[in-house]
């Protein structure tokens, strides 16, 4: 679950087809799995207008996310996912109201509805910061993820950008 459409999303009418999109799909297939194999949603169903300017993306208000919600409430209701996941400090607001920030968040299981929540950074902020620590992180929430889905395993993956 990310926060809502940007420029390509909104164009193609599909969530997270731009270059956070495309790192999405690289970690989705890290973990031995395909975009066919999860949904990909987001929290707001149209992109948020900035006004006077033709280009540019800003994070969904919490009104805008509230107006959303029950959409979303019923994607989840008619897929029956076995696991969330946020993708970043905006999504997990949207979802679960303000609770302390993204950093001392992830990696920490939550329940949504009912369903194992794992909150992790967006992959926004993963092409921002390039560090090897913070794709670790991801990484790490992931393996997470995996586990709980009792999906194999291989020692490569648990590897995955551990330091040397
Ligand atoms: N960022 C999001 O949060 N969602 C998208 O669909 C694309 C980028």
């Amino acid at each position: 679950i990310g926060e809502g459409p940007g420029f390509h999303e909104d164009k193609q009418g599909e969530p997270f087809v731009g270059k956070a999109g495309q790192l999405l799909t690289k970690i989705i297939e890290t973990m031995g799995l395909s975009r066919a194999d999860v949904y990909i949603a987001n929290i707001l169903k149209c992109r948020p207008d900035t006004p006077g300017e033709s280009a540019g993306n800003r994070k969904p208000t919490p009104d805008e996310m509230a107006t959303c919600i029950p959409y979303l409430h019923e994607q989840i209701d008619l897929i029956q996912p076995k696991v969330l996941v946020a993708l970043g400090g905006t999504a997990v607001a949207g979802l679960l109201g303000k609770t302390v920030g993204i950093m001392k968040l992830r990696g920490t299981w939550k329940t949504y509805r009912e369903i194992p929540l794992m909150p992790t950074y967006h992959p926004a902020y993963l092409l921002r910061n390039q560090a090897l620590s913070e794709k670790r992180h991801v990484w790490e929430d992931m393996l997470q993820v995996m586990e709980k889905l009792a999906l194999p395993i291989t020692e490569k993956q648990r590897r995955f950008f551990a330091k040397a």
